[in-house]
C-alpha cells in the first residue's frame, strides 16, 4: 500500500496549497423531529432530510478533530440535545450516526473457528454486526391494534412499509407484512414480530433476506444470548441463523431493542444457508418439532424422533409440523409421506438394520455440545423440541436444523441443575412423563467411535470459541455496542394489549444489564446466572470431567468467524483515491 500512501500525501498536500477549509458531510438518524447539527465552538447547521429518516448537511471545517453533536428540533418547539460530543477526524468515513447514540461501528474480537465453516452457506451482509440496525415500521394504526387484541390469532398479518437503516443506507420496502412471533412467549409484555415479503420496486430484497424475525428477548437482559449462542454455532460449522440487534420503532413509537434473526422455514433463508444461494429446483420438505408438557394431550407430546409404530394418528407424531410452502396436499399427508419414512430410517439405525444414519453425524453431535454447553434447557437434549428437520431434495440428505436459544446461559429456569449437571448425567430435568431416550442421540453414541467424536468436539470447543478468552472479549465488545440502547429499551412502555400476560414481574433496569453481561459472580436477580460466570464455570466443569488440559490462549488454526461487512472500508477509499487521481489527471491535461 506504499503507492496508495504516498498518492494520497499528494492529493492532501495539493488539496491544503488550493483551499483552506473543507466541506464536511454530516449524516444522522432522526426518527422523529428536524435534527441540527452543533459544531463545538463553532456554528449550528440545520440538517435536511435527504431519504427519512437519514438527515444530512455539509460544514466547512478548518480545523480537525472536529467536535460535534446533534440537537433535535421537534414539532412542538421543543429541543433536545445529545448529552456527549462526538469527534471527527479527517479521514472519518461519514457515517449515519443514530441521534443520541454515541456508538455508531465498533468492531468486535472475532471467534476462531472450531471447524470448517458449513460448505453451503454464504454469509449475508444483513448479519454485519458491528452496527445496530434501525428498523421503522409504518402501518395502519387500527390493523396494529387489531394485532395487538388478536395475539393468538396465528395466521393475523397486516400491510406495512419497512424502512431498514444503517450506518452505511437506508432502505425501503413497501409492501411488507407485519405479524406477531414466537409461541409461548406470545403473552410477555413485550412482544415478538416477523416481517415478510422485504422486497423493493426492483424485487430486490434485504441483503439475500426477504423475511426476518425480530425477538423480545423479554427474559434475557443482556439481549445477547440468541446472539452468542449463534455465533458458537458459525464457529462450529454448522447451518445456523444468523443475528444481529436492531432497535424498533412503529409508527413513530419507540417500541424496543431486538435481535433480528432468520425463519428456518423460509425459503430465502434455506437456500442461502445450504444451497450457496442458488434458487431449488423443488419444494424441499421441512418440519418443526415442538415440545407440549400439558395443554396439547392428556400426556406429554414432544418430537423426541422416536418410532411409534405406523399409525400416523399416534399423538406423539402430532407434535410434528410441515413448514414447507408446497400446499398440494395437507400437514398429515406430508409427515407421512416425509417425515414418517425418516423417523423410521432413524428406527433402522439405532436397531442395527442399517448403518446408515439419515443425519449427517458430525453435525448432529456438535449441535448437542453447544446445547449441553450452554446449559440450553429448552432444546432437543433436554426437552425434545425447538428444531426443525430439513431434506434438501437435490443432495438427497436431510439436516437437523437446531434453533431457537434465548433460554441458555444461565436463563430459563433451573439454572443450577443446567449448569452442574455432569455430561454423563445430562438431561437433568424430566417433567413427569417425558422418557430420558432420545433415539438418534443414542444410537449414534453407542458407537464408540462416535462417543470419541462426541469428545473430541467438547475438547476442541472448549479450547476455540468456547475459550474465556475467545468469547468473552467478544461479549464484552458486544455489550459496549449495544448497552445505550438495552438501557433505552428498559424505559419503554409495553404494547402488548393481553388480559392474560404472563412474565409481567420480569422488569429489567440497567443493573441487571451490567450485570449479565460482566458478572463473574454467579447471581442474578430473577434466579438468573450471569453469562460470564456461566461460561467460566461450565467450562472448568467439563473440562475436569472429560480431563482436557484447557491452554492458556485459545487455538486458532483454523482462523476466525469473519464479520460479513457491509462496506470495506478500505477498499472503497481505495477505489476513490483512485478517481481522484483520474480527475486530477485529466484537469492537469485539459489545462496544459
Ligand atoms: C437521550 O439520552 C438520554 C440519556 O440516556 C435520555 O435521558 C433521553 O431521553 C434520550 N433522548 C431521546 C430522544 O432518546
Ligand atoms: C446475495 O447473494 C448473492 C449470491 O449468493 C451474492 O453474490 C451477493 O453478494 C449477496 N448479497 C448480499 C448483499 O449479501
Ligand atoms: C471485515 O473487516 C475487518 C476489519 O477491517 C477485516 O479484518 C475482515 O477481514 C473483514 N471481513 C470481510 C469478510 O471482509
Amino acid at each position: 500500500m506504499k503507492f496508495n500512501k504516498s498518492l494520497n500525501l499528494l492529493l492532501v498536500s495539493l488539496e491544503a496549497l488550493l483551499v483552506n477549509s473543507e466541506k464536511v458531510t454530516f449524516k444522522v438518524l432522526a426518527v422523529n423531529g428536524t435534527p441540527t447539527l452543533n459544531i463545538e465552538g463553532g456554528q449550528q447547521y440545520k440538517m435536511n432530510v435527504k431519504e427519512y429518516p437519514l438527515y444530512t448537511v455539509e460544514a466547512d471545517i478548518n480545523s480537525f478533530p472536529v467536535k460535534y453533536n446533534y440537537i433535535l428540533n421537534y414539532d412542538n418547539g421543543q429541543n433536545e440535545i445529545e448529552e456527549f460530543m462526538r469527534q471527527r477526524n479527517k479521514d472519518d468515513d461519514s457515517l449515519n450516526e443514530f441521534f443520541n447514540r454515541s456508538v455508531t461501528v465498533l468492531e468486535h474480537p472475532q471467534l476462531p473457528k472450531a471447524y470448517k465453516a458449513f460448505p453451503h452457506y454464504v454469509p449475508s451482509k444483513l448479519y454485519d454486526d458491528t452496527h445496530i440496525a434501525t428498523i421503522i415500521v409504518k402501518c395502519d394504526p387500527n390493523d396494529l391494534q387489531g394485532l395487538y387484541q388478536n395475539l393468538d390469532d396465528e395466521g393475523l398479518k397486516i400491510n406495512a412499509e419497512v424502512i431498514y437503516a444503517n450506518p452505511y443506507g437506508v432502505k425501503t420496502y413497501k409492501n411488507t407484512y407485519l405479524s406477531l412471533g414466537g409461541q409461548s412467549t406470545k403473552h410477555a409484555p413485550k412482544l415478538s414480530y416477523k416481517i415478510k415479503n422485504l422486497k423493493n420496486d426492483k424485487n430486490k430484497e434485504l441483503f439475500n433476506r426477504s423475511s426476518i424475525k425480530l425477538r423480545a428477548e423479554h427474559m434475557d437482559p443482556s439481549f445477547l444470548r440468541d446472539k452468542l449462542y449463534g455465533d458458537i454455532l458459525n464457529s462450529l460449522g454448522v447451518p445456523a441463523a444468523q443475528n444481529k440487534l436492531a432497535r424498533l420503532f412503529i409508527n413513530g413509537e419507540a417500541i424496543g431493542l431486538f435481535d433480528i434473526t432468520d425463519p428456518i422455514n423460509n425459503n430465502r433463508y434455506l437456500r442461502e444457508t445450504f444451497n450457496k444461494g442458488k434458487k431449488y429446483k423443488n419444494e424441499n420438505p421441512i418440519f418443526k418439532a415442538d415440545y407440549c408438557y400439558s395443554s396439547c394431550s392428556d400426556r406429554p407430546v414432544y418430537g423426541d424422533l422416536g418410532y411409534y409404530g405406523d399409525d400416523a394418528t399416534n399423538p406423539m407424531y402430532s407434535i410434528y409440523t410441515y413448514k414447507g410452502e408446497d400446499k398440494s396436499s395437507d400437514s398429515d399427508s406430508h409427515f407421512i409421506n416425509e417425515l414418517l419414512p425418516l423417523i423410521k430410517d432413524i428406527n433402522a439405525y439405532t436397531s442395527g438394520a442399517t448403518d446408515k444414519m439419515p443425519f449427517d453425524i458430525d453435525i448432529f453431535l456438535r449441535y448437542m455440545a453447544m446445547e449441553y454447553l450452554a446449559g440450553a434447557i429448552d432444546n432437543y437434549w433436554n426437552k425434545p423440541g425447538n428444531y426443525y428437520v430439513f431434506k434438501d431434495l437435490s443432495k438427497d440428505q436431510w439436516y437437523f436444523h437446531d434453533t431457537d436459544f434465548h433460554f441458555s446461559f444461565g436463563v430459563g429456569g433451573d439454572e443450577d441443575l443446567m449448569l452442574n449437571t455432569p455430561l454423563s448425567n445430562y438431561p437433568p430435568t424430566l417433567d413427569d412423563g417425558v422418557e430420558r431416550s432420545r433415539p438418534p442421540l443414542d444410537s449414534i453414541l453407542s458407537h464408540s467411535e462416535n462417543k470419541e467424536k462426541f469428545v473430541s468436539i467438547f475438547d476442541r470447543l472448549l479450547k476455540t470459541s468456547f475459550h474465556p478468552k475467545a468469547i468473552l472479549p467478544r461479549l464484552d465488545s458486544l455489550a459496549n455496542l449495544i448497552r445505550e440502547d438495552a438501557y433505552w429499551d428498559f424505559t419503554l412502555p409495553r404494547v402488548s394489549q393481553s388480559d392474560s400476560q404472563i412474565d409481567t414481574d420480569l422488569i429489567f433496569e440497567k443493573s441487571d444489564f451490567d450485570s449479565h453481561v460482566s458478572n463473574e459472580e454467579p447471581e442474578a436477580r430473577y434466579g438468573n446466572m450471569p453469562i460470564k460466570y456461566f461460561i467460566n464455570t461450565k467450562s472448568d466443569l467439563l473440562a475436569k470431567e472429560l480431563g482436557i488440559m484447557i491452554p492458556e490462549n485459545f487455538e486458532n488454526d483454523l482462523g476466525y468467524v469473519e464479520n460479513p461487512n457491509q462496506t470495506s472500508n478500505a477498499n472503497a477509499k481505495m477505489i476513490w483515491s483512485i478517481y481522484t487521481i483520474l480527475i486530477s489527471f485529466c484537469l492537469a491535461m485539459i489545462l496544459y
